[in-house]
């Protein structure tokens, strides 16, 4: 397989590390961003890491030389509120970690993406945005923007840049983990799920390298569920 740079928002943790290490294992550059970089000993053998917030309004982006195959914006948020509670600041929060970090990201990288002749772009919903769900308001708001936003990308950038979002259900990451801290908590998110269990980092991440790859390659402007059936089935 050919060699191909991709850039990672959000590759120290959960599904973005997971992704990070399917990508390097495909002897992949991986290169990556977060607000905190691992030390040495934890950094992935092979990957390239860069400090910085994709919130800040005036963040500045690393410097990419090489042209970029594909790029994945992961940061994001879980912030369950009743509406009565939820604060403009929890909206704004949400806004700008949810969609406008990406936005910022794809502008600044646009020219390296094109570059490259064929390049993905991935983005991350949840499955909250197409299945109501209650406490979900703010999060789902942000997250639906980025499905438009990511759709009418696709068809501006296509053919040369296709454009994805993966909408998982609750995935055992360090962001879920308030979510299935206790045994009782946990046992009732499997359940809910017609497959009987939360989704682990790498399922998700398996996704996300086939949209990245080739194996994407007739794949533009959807929206893909990865949810343990919960959004589809009773
Ligand atoms: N886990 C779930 O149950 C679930 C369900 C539905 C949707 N999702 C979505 O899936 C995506 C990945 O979630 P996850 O669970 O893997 O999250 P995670 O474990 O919290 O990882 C988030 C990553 O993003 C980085 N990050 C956060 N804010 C950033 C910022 N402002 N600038 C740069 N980097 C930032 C974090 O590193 P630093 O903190 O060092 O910056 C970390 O590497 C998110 O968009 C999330 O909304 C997750």
């Amino acid at each position: 397989m050919e060699t191909k740079n991709y850039l990672v928002a959000g590759g120290t943790s959960g599904i973005g590390k997971e992704i990070v290490k399917q990508l390097l294992a495909s002897k992949h550059r991986v290169f990556v961003i977060a607000r905190n970089i691992p030390e040495a000993a934890l950094q992935l053998e092979g990957a390239t890491y860069f400090k910085a917030d994709c919130t800040d309004s005036a963040v500045v982006f690393p410097e990419i030389s090489e042209p970029l195959h594909g790029m994945v914006y992961c940061p994001g948020s879980i912030n369950l509120k009743p509406f009565k509670n939820l604060r403009d600041d929890d909206f704004y929060m949400d806004w700008n970690v949810n969609f406008l970090g990406a936005v910022k990201m794809l502008r600044n990288y646009l020219p390296a993406l094109q570059l490259s002749g064929n390049a993905s772009v991935l983005f991350f919903s949840t499955v909250a945005v197409q299945t109501g769900m209650p406490f979900h308001a703010s999060v789902a708001a942000a997250k639906g923007a980025i499905e438009g936003f990511a759709r009418a990308m696709a068809a501006e950038l296509a053919p040369t840049i296709r454009v994805n979002v993966i909408a998982p259900s609750l995935t055992d990451t360090p962001l879920a983990s308030r979510l299935i801290n206790h045994e009782t908590k946990l046992q009732g998110a499997k359940d809910r799920h017609p497959l009987k269990r939360i989704g682990s980092p790498d399922e998700i991440a398996s996704m996300a390298t086939l949209l990245l790859d080739d194996r994407g390659s007739w794949m533009t402007g959807q929206i893909i569920k990865v949810d343990g059936g919960i959004s589809a089935l009773k």
